[in-house]
């Protein structure tokens, strides 16, 4: 059904449109509206647990963010929208759905503008973490009135406290001319909020502009010089382009900028306690390891004298095409000795990815590793000692992008009914019965009644749940039908009463 589902999408596709050389095939289903792509997958050799969690942008078919099983199986797909970031995270020990819900501003930008959603395993909204009333002002070109916080997309990181990590990015203005900019110059500076999620009080804010002292212009790395930027507020110079935010036991943080290649902890007063620079060290020495415009800094079995960085490192870019693969880079930082060295680099010899932007990677509690691409639309996991073991890819590279992936177990139990669609097979005498739940995890079996009055429905026939959608052909014509999916330890869902469609 899957197959032959992304087929006709296909074929549709290209009989619509003449540009179909570039189009990513998806799926379709009878009973729902939801068109996820269709993974390509290849495996060779045991994965972990969990579904993958995505999110797709720029010419993706549905921008959306997808639950997604390796068998190319949609779990759950939200609502349309500019949504990244998208990935299981605990609320006081109960899991929950994350993701960025807002307005993204494209290259050569980058940021966005939006608030963070998080929702509960019943996929219901429980908290919109959001930034309104911070004096912010909107890159010149963006009407301010199109969206509803400032929060930006690149950072969602719940802490065990219940408060969640975000940035922001402010245009205001700066002197320039230290990097040969103007004087009365314009930046977008980038920002940091740990944010309350159920009162969205705002309990710490750190901004760059304030840190020029510690982190000045001129050590912007130079995948990114001033050049024209900078003149207004519709082209400000965003030399610093914060992206991911972690905490640190002590309190204090670890953040990524990626124009300045660096990894800074950031004391509880705001002042720069280290830099760690993936060309130079900063205040490290970097025992044969260097790394640039690096995505996703996480930290890891933090002790007293150091702990293991995890990073997306994005060495590839515009400037270097081609030159640098792209690697997750799991690093040993010393805190005693000042030495960051290299633990495990994780890339796939068979498969190098040059990713321009964005991108993730994610530590599993087996050690096993999952990588988000960016800019590349491919998700991989490789095993413990670096061995890539499967690779899911879901558009053309540079073409389709995705701003983070990750694998994760999930339970869903939607509050929604199951969806139904049926039609009539009269010249074999058959109905054909499509049922999905969006969101269902538990649900094992269907229930199909049906009959020749909306009131008076008799069980016809009980089929396995197949994927998504699950097909069945009833013998003899309905006139009426509706569902029930059951499983063990689970409400059952029940569908309306449809009424069979005369053609299939
Ligand atoms: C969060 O925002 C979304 C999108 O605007 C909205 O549908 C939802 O009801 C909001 N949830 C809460 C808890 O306010
Ligand atoms: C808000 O921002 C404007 C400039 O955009 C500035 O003039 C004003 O002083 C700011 N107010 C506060 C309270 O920061
Ligand atoms: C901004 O958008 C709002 C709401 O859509 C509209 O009323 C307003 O005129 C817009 N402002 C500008 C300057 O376009
Ligand atoms: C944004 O910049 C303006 C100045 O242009 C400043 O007044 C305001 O405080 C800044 N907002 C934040 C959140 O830093
Ligand atoms: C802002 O500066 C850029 C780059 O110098 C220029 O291309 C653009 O036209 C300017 N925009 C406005 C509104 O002045
Ligand atoms: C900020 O805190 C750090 C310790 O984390 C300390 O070394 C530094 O002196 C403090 N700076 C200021 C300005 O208080
Ligand atoms: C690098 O490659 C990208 C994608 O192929 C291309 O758009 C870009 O122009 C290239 N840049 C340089 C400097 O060659
Ligand atoms: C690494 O792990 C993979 C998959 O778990 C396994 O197939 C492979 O033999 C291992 N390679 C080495 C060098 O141990
Ligand atoms: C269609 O199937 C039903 C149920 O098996 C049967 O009662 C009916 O006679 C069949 N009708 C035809 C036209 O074969």
């Amino acid at each position: 059904m899957r197959i032959h589902s992304s087929f006709v999408a296909l074929c549709s596709f290209q009989a619509t449109f003449a540009v179909a050389s570039t189009a990513w095939p998806w799926q379709t289903f009878k009973s729902s509206p939801h068109e996820p792509p269709s993974l390509k997958v290849s495996k060779s050799g045991p994965v972990s647990p969990g579904y993958l969690f995505f999110d797709q942008s720029w010419d993706a078919h549905q921008y959306s963010v997808f639950i997604m099983s390796d068998n190319n199986e949609l779990v759950w797909q939200s609502p349309p929208g500019d949504l990244k970031g998208f990935r299981v995270q605990q609320l006081d020990g109960n899991p929950v759905l994350t993701y960025f819900n807002g307005l993204g501003v494209p290259e050569p930008f980058g940021w966005g503008y939006g608030i963070i959603q998080v929702l509960d395993q019943s996929y219901s909204s429980i908290h919109n973490v959001s930034v309104i009333n911070d004096n912010y002002t909107a890159l010149g070109s963006i009407n301010s009135s199109s969206f509803v916080s400032w929060i930006d997309m690149h950072e969602n990181t719940m802490t065990s406290e219940g408060t969640m990590l975000v940035t922001g990015y402010n245009v205001t203005q700066c002197d320039l001319s230290s990097v040969g900019g103007p004087k009365d110059g314009w930046i977008a500076d980038s920002l940091f909020y740990e944010i309350d999620v159920k009162t969205n009080d705002i309990l710490y804010r750190w901004s760059a502009k304030d840190h020029l002292d510690q982190i000045p212009l001129e050590d912007v790395q130079p995948f990114y010089p001033v050049d024209d930027w900078g003149h207004n507020s519709s082209a400000p110079y965003g030399y610093f382009h914060i992206n991911s935010v972690e905490k640190f036991q002590d309190g204090s943080y670890l953040i990524s900028s990626r124009y300045y290649c660096s990894l800074f902890k950031i004391a509880k007063n705001g002042s720069v306690d280290w830099t760690l620079q993936g060309q130079t060290g900063g205040d490290f020495e970097l025992k044969g390891i260097q790394w640039a415009y690096q995505h996703d800094g996480r930290i890891h079995h933090e002790q007293e004298d150091g702990f293991v960085l995890s990073i997306f490192d994005n060495a590839n870019s515009d400037v270097s095409n081609g030159t640098h693969h792209t690697e997750g880079m799991l690093i040993h930082v010393n805190l005693a000795t000042r030495e960051a060295s290299s633990l495990q680099t994780l890339h796939d010899p068979k498969d190098e990815i040059y990713a321009v932007s964005q991108g993730n990677t994610q530590l599993l509690p087996g050690g096993h590793a999952v990588m988000g691409y960016g800019s590349n639309p491919k998700i991989k996991e490789y095993s413990s000692n670096g061995t890539c073991v499967m690779t899911a890819q879901f558009g053309e590279d540079g073409v389709v992008a995705s701003y983070r992936a990750y694998r994760s177990p999930w339970v869903g139990i939607p509050t929604t009914s199951p969806d139904l669609f049926a039609c009539s097979d009269e010249s074999n005498n058959k109905t054909q019965v499509f049922m999905s739940w969006n969101g269902a995890t538990e649900h094992k079996k269907w229930k199909i009644f049906g009959g020749n009055t909306r009131g008076n429905l008799h069980p016809v026939s009980i089929v396995r749940k197949t994927g998504f959608e699950t097909t069945a052909s009833v013998v003899g014509g309905l006139k009426y039908v509706r569902v029930e999916a059951d499983g063990f330890g689970i409400e059952k869902g029940v569908s309306k009463v449809v009424s069979v469609k005369e053609m299939c």
